[in-house]
């Protein structure tokens, strides 16, 4: 199957970290990008990150300054969801909640020409679930791309139910297009990567909890020994608590409460605390002087 023209417009809706990221990744690839949130200024926000982020690549020399603008200039901050329209595809990247992600996707079935291919960014929400409100779920896929989308190659295609084969082939090979490597998946709660990297969170919050080491000692065992790249910690921060603790829960849901997938108090606490992370400046580690370290 064919992979989408580079000359046709993507939409991406949410601008946070995922959404910029993605965004990104189509715009390096040719296309041309709306990029939408319902934050006033976050679209434009999440446009300059992007440009800042590339900037840095151009100081050290590993990038001209014209294909940064080139891409830059591909990315077009939208204020009404009305205006992305006349997309080929829409991926979605906003909170991971079925009822709001239900919304969009139902507005965007309004909003768009009945080829657009809508995909979501979801990281475990069940795709099924999610097309159960659309009149054509046949054109809802999964796209699941790892954070930092620029960086992370594994994309998961994720299908469901009534997810159509032949979007799901396009979208396949749109993400190798765009210098990926797609994976299918089927629906089955939080996919492959979010499956099995639920044990890995949850038992070093266990651990944690139990008192056995602080996060950042944890972390370095898990680097060191384990030879992962990131400790659970330091990766939770950088995903966000309130995504990741999101995800757990509806793993822990889907699996009708089955005690692998039982979800931290100590992750709840920081949610409620605000404390989310990279994105707040402060979760297990703190950001807020640019250095990363251990959170008082
Ligand atoms: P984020 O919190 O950084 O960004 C979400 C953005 O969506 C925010 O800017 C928010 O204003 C916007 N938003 C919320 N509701 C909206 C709506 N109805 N319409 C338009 N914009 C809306 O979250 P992040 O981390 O970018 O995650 C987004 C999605 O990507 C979630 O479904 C998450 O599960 C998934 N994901 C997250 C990963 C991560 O490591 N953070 C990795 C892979 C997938």
């Amino acid at each position: 199957m064919q992979a989408l023209d580079t000359q046709t417009t993507i939409a991406v809706i949410g601008a946070g970290a995922m959404g910029s990221g993605i965004a990104q990744v189509a715009a390096q690839a040719g296309h041309r990008v709306y990029l939408h949130d319902q934050r006033d200024g976050a679209a434009t926000a999440g446009r300059d990150g992007i440009a800042k982020q590339l900037q840095r690549r151009v100081d050290k020399g590993k990038m001209e300054q014209q294909a940064v603008d080139a891409i830059v200039s591909r990315i077009h901050p939208v204020n009404a969801l009305s205006e992305v329209a006349d997309s080929r595809m829409v991926i979605e990247a906003i909170i991971e909640d079925l009822e709001i992600k239900h919304s969009l996707l139902t507005d965007l079935e309004e909003l768009c020409s009945k080829d657009t291919i809508l995909a979501t960014n979801t990281s475990s929400i069940s795709v099924t679930a999610l097309g159960a409100k659309l009149r054509h779920p046949e054109r809802l896929v999964g796209m699941h791309f790892f954070n930092p989308a620029p960086l992370m190659a594994l994309v998961e295609v994720v299908k469901g139910l009534a997810t159509d084969n032949a979007i799901a082939e396009i979208v396949h090979a749109t993400a190798a297009n765009w210098g990926k490597k797609p994976v299918f998946a089927t629906s089955t709660p939080g996919f492959i990567v979010n499956r099995v990297a639920r044990p890995f969170y949850a038992e070093s919050l266990r651990l944690l909890q139990e008192g056995a080491a602080d996060p950042a000692t944890l972390d370095a065992i898990i680097r060191e020994a384990g030879n992962f790249r990131m400790g659970p910690f330091e990766l939770t921060d950088l995903i966000g608590h309130d995504v990741n603790y999101a995800v757990t829960n509806s793993v822990f849901k889907a699996y009708y409460q089955d005690a692998r997938f039982l979800p931290s108090l100590i992750q709840k606490e920081l949610v409620e605390a605000g404390r989310l992370g990279r994105k707040s400046g402060q979760g297990f580690y703190s950001y807020t002087d640019g250095s990363e370290r251990p959170a008082p």
